[in-house]
């Protein structure tokens, strides 16, 4: 209660700076905080690197379609989404540092952008006057087989990181997403995770460097901006703090050759009692073995509608070792031969992408995706004690009943997972989960009519999970951004309980130390709360 009402004052103060530096602006020489903005560009900017060719405001033809290129949600790509009043897409470092200088200069906000693959566009929409920080221009990759490690630009994608990789080394990989088109930016600050997650880890826990510009225009490696900031940009969302502008990663080991495979059950073929073996033994066994459980809506010839389970598994090794690892610990799944394909590790990002076995790499370099228009929303859960029988078939029937178009993905945790202690980095989601949820609605329908039954499908199914799912806090992912657990302008901390737990009070920490006039902000940033009372400083303790 104390800690809320310190927030609010807090926020109260904040939210006249605005108000205030409009009333300035009033007073001298008429000039918008967009017009300030773009006089001042060009004096922070390095002469070498014009930063005129980088600029799109509004009334630039090409403004919309730099807009666009990297939004990935239809949902927030229609004619009445809140537009910035000016993208710059920074092409060297001076562009970054002058985008932020002036910025805040000229009292307008930022949004920074890599990848563009946020799930609620918050990469890209506000409702308060902003611009776009577009990182897509920076995206080198320099990779050094014999230190194992590599620079990775923000704007960099996943595709583009295991391509180079694998052009250098046919051993070595990389922690991160499935998706090949997230960017490195959004992605690895807010954990990123993958199919090796068992093995390695999540991406930031083989980030061993940054390079970042704080909201004083200063370039600052991990050295120099110190371990509390190095410790907030892994898992804590980078735009809370700062513009990450490359991650130094630390490869890992993959053998040349590993393991894939993909099987489909219906209710009828024991999907629901392969799913409980499932729950025991994925996140217990062998490492090197990951199988997500995929639970997704199908729509029979005859009307019904069932749902059919899709288990896609990576094994680090052959498939012979495989097999008779299936068939000791997980037999009702009935994993056979011809089942596991043996590949690359590089071609297994293309097969958990169902990209046809044949096609040239070059594909993984595609940074625009091939499902163009749909909407699409999410939310997540983690799950600490087995879903039980009765509990899976009462899922199985929400889902049936409500009859619009959903999947699940459900991530085994353990491993590698549950040995990083949850205070290591921002991310906290550790020891203690079984695996991880996401709840997924996706339609093509334009209609306002498509968009609520599906956003209200998507809230139902979360409700129904609620007795099976962590609690106090019901924990969620980062990466899987979702509006509807609160913003910083509730007045609540509790979205970043949620994605914090414990880890909620050195993140606002750091905030206040390193950002004190909350420059980097938007809806779920680390809001500047005032922690001078041990009251409110308790209240953050587990
Ligand atoms: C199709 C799809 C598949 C996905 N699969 C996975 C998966 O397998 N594993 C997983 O972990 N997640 C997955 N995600 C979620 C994804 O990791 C997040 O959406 C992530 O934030 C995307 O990063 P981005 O740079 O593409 O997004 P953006 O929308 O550009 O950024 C996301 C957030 O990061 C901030 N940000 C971006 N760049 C920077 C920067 N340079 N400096 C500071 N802040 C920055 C943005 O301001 C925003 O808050 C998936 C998302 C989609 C749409
Ligand atoms: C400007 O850019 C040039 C060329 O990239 C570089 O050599 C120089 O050091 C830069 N100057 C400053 C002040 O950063
Ligand atoms: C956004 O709209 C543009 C123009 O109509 C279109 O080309 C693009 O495919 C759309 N993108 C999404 C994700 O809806
Ligand atoms: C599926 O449809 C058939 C024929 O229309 C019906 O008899 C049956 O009960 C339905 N099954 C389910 C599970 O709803
Ligand atoms: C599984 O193991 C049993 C013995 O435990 C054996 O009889 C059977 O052939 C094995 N199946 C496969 C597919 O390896
Ligand atoms: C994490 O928590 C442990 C146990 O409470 C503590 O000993 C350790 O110092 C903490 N580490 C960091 C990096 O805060």
């Amino acid at each position: 209660m104390k800690l809320l009402y310190f927030y609010l004052v807090a926020t109260y103060i904040l939210m006249l700076f605005p108000y205030l530096s409009l009333f300035f602006s009033l007073v001298g020489p008429a000039n918008s905080p967009i017009d300030s903005f773009l006089q001042c560009l060009p004096s922070h900017s390095n002469n070498s690197h014009p930063i005129s060719d980088v600029i799109f405001t509004q009334s630039n033809p090409s403004f919309l379609r730099v807009l666009q290129t990297y939004v990935r949600d239809s949902r927030f790509n229609t004619s009445s989404t809140p537009k910035p009043l000016a993208i710059v897409a920074a092409l060297d470092v001076s562009h970054v540092q002058a985008t932020v200088l002036c910025a805040k200069s000229s009292g307008l906000q930022i949004r920074i952008r890599s990848g563009g693959h946020d799930f609620e566009g918050m990469s890209y929409v506000s409702s308060v006057p902003f611009v776009i920080l577009d990182m897509f221009n920076l995206r080198s990759i320099n990779i050094d087989i014999p230190s194992e490690t590599a620079w990775v630009q923000a704007g960099a994608t996943l595709g583009e990181l295991y391509y180079d990789i694998a052009k250098k080394s046919k051993v070595h990989g990389f922690p991160a997403g499935v998706c090949l088109t997230l960017g490195a930016g959004g992605h690895f600050s807010g954990g990123g995770y993958g199919n090796m997650i068992r093995q390695y880890g999540l991406s930031i826990d083989n980030i061993i460097d940054a390079q970042v510009v704080d909201a004083n225009g200063k370039v600052l490696n991990r050295k120099r901006m110190g371990e509390d900031l190095f410790w907030a940009i892994r898992g804590g969302g980078a735009a809370s703090f700062c513009v990450v502008l490359a991650w130094k990663i630390k490869l890992v080991r993959v053998p040349d050759v590993i393991t894939v495979f993909k099987v489909q059950r219906t209710l009828e073929e024991r999907a629901t009692d392969i799913v409980l073996q499932w729950q025991k033994f994925a996140p217990k066994i062998d490492r090197r073995l990951f199988i997500r459980v995929q639970p997704a809506i199908h729509f029979l010839q005859n009307g019904n509608r069932s749902v059919h389970v899709t288990f896609i598994g990576l094994y680090l090794g052959r498939a012979s070792p495989l097999l008779s690892l299936m068939n000791k610990s997980f037999p009702l799944l009935g994993l056979q031969a011809q089942d596991s394909i043996e590949m690359s590790w590089v071609e297994s990002n293309l097969f958990w992408n169902d990209v046809a076995r044949d096609t040239p790499l070059e594909v993984l370099l595609k940074r625009t995706p091939t499902r163009p228009h749909s909407y699409s929303k999410h939310k997540s859960d983690y799950v600490k004690t087995p879903i039980p029988k009765e509990g899976l078939e009462m899922i199985w029937k929400k889902m049936i009943d409500v009859g619009v178009f959903m999947l699940m993905q459900w991530n085994p945790y353990g491993g590698r997972m549950s040995e990083i202690p949850e205070n290591a980095t921002a991310f906290p989601h550790r020891a203690g989960n079984l695996f991880k949820m996401q709840y997924i609605t996706i339609w093509q329908d334009d209609s306002a009519e498509a968009m609520s039954k599906n956003i209200k499908a998507t809230r139902d199914l979360y409700e129904t999970f609620t007795p099976f799912v962590s609690r106090n806090p019901r924990e969620a992912f980062l990466n899987y951004r979702d509006i509807d657990i609160g913003t910083n302008s509730d007045g609540s901390l509790d979205f970043a309980l949620d994605f914090f737990k414990g880890n909620v009070k050195r993140l606002l920490q750091v905030k206040a130390k390193v950002d004190p006039t909350n420059f980097f902000q938007y809806e779920q940033s680390i809001p500047i709360v005032k922690l001078n009372s041990e009251v409110a400083i308790s209240s953050l303790e587990y």
